[in-house]
């Protein structure tokens, strides 16, 4: 049955999904990554495709930006449709000087100013962790692809505009990048009993001011995702 923001039937969804916040970036990855893609949902025109990778039955949904949209659809995801692993292929600002343009960043825990993990589980202080091994295949991934990677802290933000915490705060507690959903997904896949990692690209170079075009952030994009499949595809011959 479907839910009140995902159209699909059960059944419909892989037990892994990729989960990119632009709808339209889950369209290209279903086009081209995958193997005999159908769209499963369309509600709010947040796309999401299920189709084939290396054998294996795979989804990609978008989720669009923040905790709050992405948290609606990973919760439903995995409460409604039986997912049981996903990874977030997103974009992020790196604040470190060694993290460049277009480099991978492979999420190793997720701070956040965000009250999500709080509202979750009635305490403070909450460490957003993703799954270990998930996040060691995409290591291996990463590095069988040649691809630039750094494996770090990140800090999800609640805002892109004005938010007031100083990036150099953010800096001295270790964190290499800045996005908006990572901590989210974290906290309701450990709420869930899912497993979770995220993979982001280097789309906002905050301390050189420098910014991805638009060909730049596509072309990367698809690098990442296909070391997102690659990662789940030998997550389960790990684990079969
Ligand atoms: N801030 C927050 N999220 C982001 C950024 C940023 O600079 N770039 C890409 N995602």
């Amino acid at each position: 049955m479907p839910t009140p923001h995902i159209s699909a039937e059960k059944g419909e969804f892989a037990p892994a999904c990729l989960l990119p916040g632009d709808p339209k970036r889950a369209q290209v990855i279903a086009e081209e990554l995958l193997t005999g893609a159908k769209l499963v949902t369309d509600v709010r025109g947040m796309l999401g495709f299920t189709g084939s990778y290396a054998g294996q039955e795979v989804s990609v949904m978008g989720t669009g930006m923040g905790i709050p949209s992405s948290s609606i659809y990973i919760n439903e995801l995995v409460a409604d449709y039986g997912v049981e692993r996903l990874i977030r292929v997103g974009s992020c600002g790196a604040i470190q000087d060694d993290v460049a343009l277009r480099d991978l960043v492979i999420v190793a825990g997720a701070s956040t100013d965000s009250a999500a993990p709080r509202n979750m589980f009635g305490f403070d202080g909450y460490a957003p962790v993703p799954d270990f091994a998930l996040t060691s295949a995409i290591v291996a991934a990463a590095e069988r692809a040649s691809l630039t990677f750094h494996v770090g802290s990140v800090f999800t933000s609640d805002l892109f505009y004005g938010a007031v915490t100083p990036i150099e705060q953010i800096q001295q507690a270790g964190c290499i990048a800045i996005e908006m959903e990572a901590a989210g997904l974290f906290a309701v896949a450990a709420r869930l009993k899912a497993r979770a990692a995220a993979v982001l690209t280097v789309s906002d170079q905050i301390l050189s001011n420098e910014h991805a075009t638009s060909q730049e952030r596509q072309d990367s994009f698809l690098d990442m995702a296909r070391v997102a499949l690659e990662a789940l595809a030998a997550d389960a011959s790990a684990s079969s």
